[in-house]
């Protein structure tokens, strides 16, 4: 196989399905020529923490292996990385001695043989495709050829989506910019409260059979919430102390400013690709929406707010009481969690993400001391 076949890259265009569907497709397709492969996988490299996170996976034997995530240094994958070489494991049990999650899945799993084949994104690290078989031995150098083509095509995928995010954040970090200069939010907030929601998704994602991919676009767009705040004036954006019930209409409109904001950037050009954008506009529309019908602009109900706006409420209100403002006293975790647990009995927040706050304490600690605010803002 020298040349993807045209219906390959149809599959690669199909931009209205998410990557896991399109993983998928592609899996489809591969087995017709390469039926040896029981599941492919792919894995992002996060450089800030040196993370490898279990990403999008096409699973057809074993189960898939999801929420997972261990430092790419005290893994064996980062010679490859650094090398930029394949490795192919012809007998998984004698070759993987070593006891982690993953070697052990692996094993148990029953896949005999596989192969990992690193990718790049403007020549660094962007993450692994796996590719494993129920066979031993199952990957010979012609299979391996094929494959590095389907890698080459997977990667493409992803960077193509990650790159369609990309210019989102970008487009709204200039508009956000400019806003900061008015100083509403602190860098430091928008931080904490996307790493918070990626604790509270991944904790709630399997309940609600949402994915590895949902999880990372919950992370990647939690910080956008309040992009519509770009819009409200300064006067009642940065008055001090209580806003009157005219300034609290007009500072409620920046949930419908938001999501003006999102059509423009998103609606147009290369970011049309992005499936996922429903996702963010979800977070940037609902995320002052409460269960019990009191939130706004909506008063939606129940079900009618989406998990992933679900999650970012949660995780916005644990960092605003936690954190330093002038106009409020700082509460501790342990009564902002007491808070958010009378906010449930009330009725109005999702029991299940507070409850991952609770579940995942030790991760939130880290979270809050590591991106402390260094000073008070106005
Ligand atoms: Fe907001
Ligand atoms: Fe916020």
């Amino acid at each position: 196989m020298t040349a993807p076949p045209p219906f390959l890259m149809m599959t690669l265009n199909l931009h209205d399905d998410t990557l896991t569907q399109r993983l998928n497709e592609l899996h489809d397709r591969l087995l017709e020529t390469v039926p040896v492969v029981d599941r492919i996988a792919c894995a992002l490299y996060d450089e800030k923490d040196d993370v490898l996170k279990t990403f999008i996976n096409s699973t057809r034997a074993g189960e898939a292996i999801t929420a997972y995530e261990y430092k790419l240094s005290d893994s064996a994958l980062s010679a490859l990385a650094a090398s930029g070489e394949f490795r192919v494991l012809d007998d998984i049990e004698h070759a993987l001695q070593s006891d982690t999650v993953h070697n052990t899945w692996l094993r148990e799993q029953g896949y005999r043989s596989s192969f990992t084949v690193p990718f790049y994104d403007g020549g660094s690290l962007a993450g692994f495709v796996f590719f494993d078989s129920m066979q031993a031995a199952a990957f010979s150098p012609q299979v391996q050829r094929d494959l590095v083509l389907y890698t080459n095509l997977i990667s493409m995928a992803i960077a193509n989506e990650l790159s369609a995010v990309r210019s989102v954040l970008e487009a709204t970090r200039v508009a956000r910019e400019l806003a900061e200069v008015r100083d509403f939010e602190t860098g430091a907030h928008l931080e904490r409260m996307a790493r918070y929601s990626r604790v509270i998704a991944r904790a709630v994602a399997p309940r609600y059979g949402r994915d590895d991919e949902f999880v990372e676009c919950v992370y990647l767009f939690a910080s956008l919430h309040d992009i519509g705040k770009i819009g409200i004036p300064d006067k009642v954006l940065l008055k001090p102390g209580r806003l009157d019930p005219t300034e609290r209409a007009i500072m409620e409109t920046h949930v419908d400013k938001g999501i003006q904001i999102i059509d423009r950037i998103v609606g147009t050009g290369a970011q049309q690709r992005l499936p996922d954008s429903a996702i963010l506009r979800n977070i940037v529309h609902c995320h002052h929406e409460y269960l019990d019908g009191s939130g706004y602009p909506r008063q939606l109900r129940q079900d009618a707010i989406p998990l992933e706006a679900r999650i970012v409420t949660v995780a916005d209100i644990f960092d605003a009481l936690t954190a330093i403002r002038p106009y409020k006293p700082v509460w501790s975790p342990t009564n902002a969690l007491a808070e958010l647990d009378r906010m449930v009995q009330a009725g109005k927040l999702d029991a299940d993400c507070v409850q991952a706050l609770h579940d995942h304490l030790d991760q939130i600690m880290a979270i809050h001391e590591r991106y402390a605010d260094t000073d008070a803002v106005s």
